[in-house]
């Protein structure tokens, strides 16, 4: 592969993970499902370890979760709070074991396995036996102040039970969502005509980032906890002792936890628990195996985003066989045709699924389901429901004789052709006026992620559009409660509410409005990016292709795709229409950081926490000037690993130079080293 499409690749599995890693932990709002994620993930991993010349500490493979984002304070973790590394087969676990026990030089090694439980990550810590904090996972090095809110949880001591508390001692567990409870709450909410929690995890996490604990405490979340993080005075040498003593004080832990003297035990755990993963109260998405000797662990150490001394075995997705109805099509808001199925719902993992995607044309023949066909569906991660494909065995001989699916070649919504260019794999309606698009487009305008305008949801953008209130994005800030009053389920009030949302989102940073005009490929991650780099919309349209394509993280596609979007007219005309409503046209992330204004940088050597472009950038984040020379003029140098020849210089000409540890306090201060 060429390099620099190789380069572009890897940039965008990163990218992209680490949008899906902010949606699932920050927003708690995840578009994938857990394995495709893990998919992403594999993808990546299995590139950096072909291009070793790719490597770059900030890659997701080398880093977890997200950073904290939201109204908790963010507080460094005692230790960090690591991840897992995953397996799928039973030979992948094989394979871990056989590095383990070479590791250890053939030591005899006894395995502790507990249920991997889908939840919260959280690191919980006593001080003098007394809880003194509880923070979230957040990027690993710093989580989320949550304790107000844990502290709500039954089964959360406030005091350790134990007759002499060690000085010091961090445990971190799940916080969850029982199923039984969860089932009960999403009945509820669909009674009164509230949306469904989409599954367990997302209604834990919600639960527990409610800024006032009132509303945590009114949920049933529970507590198991797994491990342990900095400790002080602790009296156990390995996970089993450790997990006696804080059952012992107290804290909750996992009733399905087992010991094993040799792998053949291990693999039993893992069979047994295949089969009876729903039993319990809480999901499981797989079981973890851990080394239980801390001497055993401490040889073995950890990557810099797992330990080596365990490792989860992970459960394929649950499937189930149904009948699949039809295949229709659907026009996305880039006029996008998208096939999905529609099938008799059916029960899996715990909620009802009756539509998923078939995403395109190609995929759709290639699963080759006909409507009359018994399918499997599955839902991976129990985000995204997915049809794995017919039962050929079952398949009726009318369904045989009728054919494979084909592609419609006119929209369903305004009858105009359907087009599939040369090597793409997408088909698209040819009417830029589809009137879906524009239900779609304003959907998504309205969303969480966007503009996120309460009230206007999927179905009060389409009653809008239906009554001809609404004929572009921007017509939304002319409606009145007189307008929304001609829809049918609105009354005086609940009109004025959604008008005051419509006008309340006027305020959005631009990133928002970014991400609501739904240009492609501009994602949050990217839009917060963009935002952040120009700061106001006038500064994003007046700037060329090859300046945004430099900026850190957005690439030549992107930019590309920002310009012709920009550069068509009625884009450019919405835009202004938007302004002219009184639509926020700025960002509060680029609120302009002058603490480098006036400097002059030069980098030479490589950085442990910085690439080469993240380093100019965050100086020129802050005002600052990264050039390639050095002269008298040159404010400072940063010198990191293998510096070149620009060291001497600098060393020649009295030019202050700084180590990666000073450039870090330059950035955050604004001051040299004394
Ligand atoms: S041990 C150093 N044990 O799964 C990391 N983790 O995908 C040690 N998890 O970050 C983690 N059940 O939040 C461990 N029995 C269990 C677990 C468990 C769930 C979570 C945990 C971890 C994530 C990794």
């Amino acid at each position: 592969m060429a390099d620099q499409a190789l380069r572009r690749q890897v940039e965008a599995l990163r990218l992209a993970i680490a949008d899906h890693r902010y949606r699932y932990y920050a927003l708690s709002d995840p578009t994938v499902s857990d394995a495709e994620f893990d998919t992403l993930m594999a993808e990546l991993r299995a590139l950096e370890e072909r291009h070793p010349e790719l490597d770059d500490p900030s890659s997701p493979t080398r880093t977890v979760g997200a950073p904290p984002a939201g109204p908790f304070a963010a507080v460094r973790h005692r230790q960090p709070m690591l991840s897992l590394d995953n397996t799928f087969t039973p030979d992948d676990l094989r394979a871990w074991f056989d590095r383990t026990e070479r590791a250890l030089e053939g030591a005899v090694v006894r395995y502790i396995c507990e249920p991997k439980i889908d939840g919260v990550a959280i690191s919980v810590s006593y001080v003098d036996g007394r809880l003194e904090r509880a923070l979230t996972r957040g990027d690993g090095r710093e989580g989320e102040d949550v304790t107000p809110n844990v502290r709500t949880i039954d089964g959360v001591p406030g005091w350790l039970e134990l007759g002499e508390a060690p000085p010091l001692l961090e445990v971190r567990g799940e916080i969850h969502y029982p199923l039984a409870a969860f089932e009960a709450m999403n009945a509820a909410r669909e009674e009164v005509g509230e949306p469904r929690f989409a599954n367990p995890r997302n209604a834990a996490s919600g639960a527990l980032r409610q800024k006032d604990p009132r509303k945590t405490a009114e949920r049933p979340l529970r507590l198991i906890c797994h491990g342990l993080g900095a400790h002080e005075g602790l009296p156990a040498t390995a996970h089993s002792g450790f997990l006696e003593v804080i059952a012992d004080a107290g804290l909750p832990v996992a009733a399905e936890t087992q010991s094993f003297d040799d792998p053949e035990g291990v693999f039993g755990f893992v069979e047994y628990w295949r089969e009876h993963r729903h039993d319990p109260d809480y999901e499981i998405d797989g079981v973890v195996v851990k080394v239980d000797d801390f001497g055993q662990r401490r040889r073995l150490g950890a990557t810099s985003s797992a330990p080596r001394w365990a490792i989860a075995f992970k459960y394929p997705p649950e499937e189930r066989e149904t009948k699949l109805n039809d295949i229709f099509v659907n026009v996305g808001r880039t006029g996008k045709v998208t096939p999905f199925a529609s099938f008799e719902p059916v029960v899996v993992a715990g909620s009802t699924l009756q539509l998923a995607t078939l995403h395109n044309e190609d995929q759709a023949q290639m699963k080759d389901a006909r409507p009359g066909d018994t399918i499997i569906v599955r839902k991976a991660g129990d985000v995204i429901p997915e049809v794995v494909g017919p039962v050929l065995g079952l398949r009726k001989p009318e369904v045989q004789a009728a054919g494979p699916w084909r592609m419609p070649t006119t929209c369903p919504f305004c009858g105009s052709p359907i087009q599939r260019l040369e090597g793409e794999a997408a088909s698209y309606c040819t009417n830029i006026d589809c009137p879906n698009r524009l239900l779609e487009s304003l959907a998504h305008f309205a969303s969480r992620g966007a503009m996120d305008i309460e009230g206007l949801g999927y179905e009060t953008a389409k009653a809008l559009l239906e009554h001809k209130l609404v004929r572009n994005l921007a017509g939304v800030y002319r409606l009145t409660v007189e307008d929304v009053l001609q829809l049918e389920g609105f009354a005086e009030r609940s009109a004025q509410l959604l008008v005051d949302g419509i006008q309340a989102s006027r305020d959005r940073p631009l990133e928002r409005l970014l991400v609501g005009l739904g240009i492609r490929m501009i994602g949050g991650t990217v839009a917060r990016i963009i935002a952040r780099r120009f700061g106001t919309m006038r500064a994003v349209r007046e700037a060329d292709e090859v300046t945004i394509a430099a900026v850190s993280g957005v690439g030549p596609i992107r930019a590309r795709a920002l310009r012709q979007f920009i550069e068509t007219p009625r884009n450019a005309e919405l835009i202004d229409e938007l302004a002219t409503l009184g639509v926020r046209m700025d960002s509060e992330a680029a609120k302009r950081d002058d603490t480098l204004a006036g400097w002059t940088v030069v980098l030479t050597g490589g950085l442990e926490g910085f690439s080469r472009d993240e380093a100019k950038q965050a100086v020129e984040d802050r005002g600052g000037k990264v050039t390639s020379s050095v002269s008298k003029k040159t404010s400072a140098v940063v010198v990191g690993t293998d510096p070149g020849t620009k060291a001497a210089k600098a060393d020649q000409l009295g030019v202050p130079m700084l180590d990666e540890a000073a450039f870090v306090r330059l950035l955050e201060t604004g001051a040299l080293p004394d």
